[in-house]
């Protein structure tokens, strides 16, 4: 594809989401967090299981990305459970791929709470091929509470497998369609409990519209105080970044929303005249040097020789957490990373 030496990408990558190569963007993602894991860069014997015997072999590079990139999320998520009050609560992945994230707060004690029900939402092709794997593991049933495959699967109405389980509600939308998204989680969402939706490298695979549309909706999709975590890609007009666009774009997945959405800025800007009353953000430079555990960080780096660090701030620079919160109370405005926790004030 031609024509990325300048800021603005061609016509032809805003013309028609190429969906197949979007959805394939699950496997990179597993593929790479399962390589992350093997190293013991963090705990997750899931994905692997998911994907399993892809070859799964990343560089230091891309293994320490990753890494700060789970552990904001994991972090962020556990902020949100330990704060919202008893009662319910809900977590709502967006594009959820093969994300193993239930699985990790399941497995213990200290993440879990027996009031929480999780929600995953992605394309069907890529849910059938999750409920497939999930399936054939056996060893997974007991934390999706069921025994047998009549306890795990349910037939959407359009015939669809899905997970819809007393914790564990796995449906398939397109969720650029906001009628879609709105019946997917006709699964026992409940507006009334305060809920955090992710999404993880997914919006800026979409069309703004489509993104905007689904920040718009979850915003309104609770009357419950409720947070939204995103992390993605920005800052395209630079030197690396156009690079960045340009190979995303090559390989069949452009970043459709980058160049309305360039910067932190517009990104806070974005959720605030959604429905959002407070949004924090930062970049990946600042999320692993100041708010990641310091001493996980040192754990890491001691995993992998890695000397590239002019490319590793560059990457980092190129990717932010944003988190959002909608309500007055201050456990809910103090979910993100980057704000002083409640028990620390
Ligand atoms: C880069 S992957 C990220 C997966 C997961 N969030 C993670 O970080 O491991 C993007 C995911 O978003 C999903 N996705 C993108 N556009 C979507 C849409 N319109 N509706 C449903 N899912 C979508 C893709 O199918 C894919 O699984």
């Amino acid at each position: 594809m031609a024509g990325y030496g300048s800021s603005v990408p061609p016509v032809e990558a805003f013309r028609r989401p190429p969906e197949e190569t979007v959805q394939c963007t699950h496997l990179d993602a597993a593929m790479a967090k399962a390589s992350c894991a093997k190293l013991g860069y963090f705990h997750d014997p899931y994905t692997d299981q998911l994907i399993r015997s892809r070859s799964t072999h990343s560089s230091p590079l891309i293994h320490r990305g990753y890494w700060s990139r789970v552990e904001a999320i994991r972090s962020t998520v556990l902020r949100f459970l330990q704060r919202a009050p008893a009662g319910g609560v809900q977590v709502v992945n967006l594009g959820a791929g093969f994300d193993t994230l239930y699985f990790w707060l399941r497995e213990d004690p200290q993440r879990w709470r027996e009031d929480l029900v999780y929600f995953e939402v992605d394309f069907p092709e890529v849910l059938s091929k999750k409920i497939s794997a999930i399936s054939r593991r056996q060893n997974l049933w007991p934390m999706l509470d069921v025994t047998s495959m009549e306890e795990l699967t349910t037939r959407s109405s359009t015939g669809l497998r899905e997970i819809r389980t007393k914790h564990c509600r796995m449906v398939q939308a397109d969720m650029r369609i906001t009628s879609e998204l709105q019946q997917a989680m006709d699964v026992g969402f409940r507006p009334d409990v305060p809920t955090l939706f992710i999404a993880e490298c997914v919006l800026v695979y979409m069309q703004s519209m489509h993104g905007d549309g689904i920040i718009d909706w979850a915003a309104k999709a609770t009357t419950a105080p409720s947070a939204m975590v995103i992390y993605e890609q920005t800052n395209p007009h630079d030197r690396f970044g156009k690079v960045m666009v340009k190979n995303l774009a090559e390989r069949g997945c452009p970043l459709l929303s980058v160049f309305d959405y360039p910067s932190m800025e517009a990104q806070k800007t974005r959720f605030l005249e959604r429905g959002w009353s407070k949004c924090s953000v930062a970049d990946m430079n600042e999320i692993y040097s100041r708010h990641l555990d310091q001493s996980e960080v040192e754990r890491i780096q001691k995993l992998e020789l890695m000397d590239e660090f002019e490319e590793w701030h560059l990457i980092q620079g190129h990717y932010f957490v944003l988190v959002a919160s909608k309500g007055e109370d201050g456990w809910v405005q103090s979910v993100s990373l980057l704000e002083k926790g409640v028990e620390e004030n």
